[in-house]
């Protein structure tokens, strides 16, 4: 094999072993796939949770990762004209859980395909490490949207006085979702550590609070309430499902309120009267996902990088070592973050 048609690729060899460096052969571009030449990827729990315990893998050898920027290397035979050429600057959502860890797909690799809907191509100013922040929290957030039933088009006035609850404020998904919620002119209401309010405030939440205060939610309603804003939606970025019910409970006014939460929906998960509960997701049928992807990065994304609305957050930090540092940077996630995103150069 030479060299042009092999690449270095990050490969879990069975469950719960380390991720190995070694040489795969690359992948040609089914047709509607992008190859991308990676340049640096962003961790994120789920690739945690691929390597030491097998989630969302099917067989193995496998390979996590999700989220990559780089540059296109060539792409299928149906990809549209205008969708990112060879040689454009991209972020890619690589579909590594969703192709339950299927080699080609997985972001631990410098080449790899993503789907072309997937892609979103970089304007000048935004750098492959900020660029690799940014798919698995887009695609998060749009899928808690999804799952509240928000519409793309939403744009309220701010004297509306629409609340939002954002439980995370600080965490990657959640910074990306006060942003969103910013943007469609809701009033936001988040949570995160004392230190990190000014930040969240500056990515456009209004009020931000202490998820550590033991009055945190009272507090929540009663700042509401003094807003006169009732809060009908919440996106929790964390898990954190009774605090979240218990603000929208006591602010949602009459009606039913609605909560998204980023981990999955289990027996023993808290319920509340007047508020329907359930998991960050969007539904597996094909057609549906291709065009919540189109949406999410060929179209809203792309826009919003250019006009500087919506930016890569919360703060990178660059981890050495390249694909042989992954284990160790996986490890380091484990252990917690603090409005941080560990990113890897290649
Ligand atoms: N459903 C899905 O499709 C999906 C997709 C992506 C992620 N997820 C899940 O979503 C969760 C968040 O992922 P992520 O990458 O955004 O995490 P992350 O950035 O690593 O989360 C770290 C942040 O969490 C905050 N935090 C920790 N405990 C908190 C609490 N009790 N209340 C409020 N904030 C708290 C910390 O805030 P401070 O530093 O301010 O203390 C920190 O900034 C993970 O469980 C992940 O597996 C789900």
């Amino acid at each position: 094999m030479s060299a042009a048609n092999q690449h270095l690729a990050a490969v879990l060899p069975s469950k719960g072993s380390s991720l190995s460096v070694t040489y795969r052969p690359t992948p040609k571009p089914g047709p509607t796939d992008i190859l991308i030449e990676v340049k640096s990827i962003a961790l994120n729990p789920i690739d945690v949770g691929m390597r030491d315990i097998g989630f969302a893998i099917a067989s193995y050898p496998a390979i996590p990762g999700s989220d990559v920027a780089g540059t296109v290397i060539s792409i299928g035979s149906s990809v549209a004209a205008d969708a990112p050429q060879p040689g454009t600057r991209v972020a890619g959502f690589a579909p590594a859980f969703a192709m339950k860890g299927d080699p080609d797909y997985g972001g631990f690799q410098t080449r790899v395909l993503v789907p072309e809907a997937n892609v979103t191509p970089l304007p000048e100013g935004v750098s492959f490490n900020e660029a690799a922040m940014l798919p698995m929290a887009v695609y998060t957030t749009w899928a808690g949207w999804y799952q509240l039933g928000i519409d793309r088009a939403t744009a309220y006035d701010p004297s509306e006085k629409k609340g939002i609850l954002v439980w995370g404020g600080s965490s990657s998904i959640g910074s990306s979702a006060v942003q969103l919620a910013k943007l469609m002119g809701f009033v936001v209401y988040a949570t995160a550590s004392e230190k990190h309010h000014e930040y969240v405030k500056s990515l456009g939440a209004t009020r931000v609070f202490d998820y550590k205060s033991k009055d945190v939610s009272e507090s929540i309603v009663k700042a509401a309430k003094a807003d006169g804003v009732e809060i009908q939606l919440g996106y929790d970025a964390i898990g954190e499902v009774q605090p979240c019910l218990n603000v929208l409970e006591a602010a949602k006014g009459s009606g039913v309120a609605k909560l998204a939460t980023s981990k999955p929906i289990q027996p023993d998960t808290p319920t509340m009267d007047g508020v329907e509960v359930s998991f960050i997701s969007i539904p597996a049928d094909t057609k549906v996902r291709t065009e919540f992807f189109h949406q999410a990065f060929n179209v809203w994304l792309k826009e919003k990088l250019e006009t500087k609305e919506f930016v890569p957050s919360p703060r990178a930090r660059v981890v050495s070592g390249g694909l042989e540092g992954l284990n160790e940077a996986l490890d380091e996630l484990k252990k917690g973050v603090s409005a941080t995103k560990l990113v890897l150069e290649l």
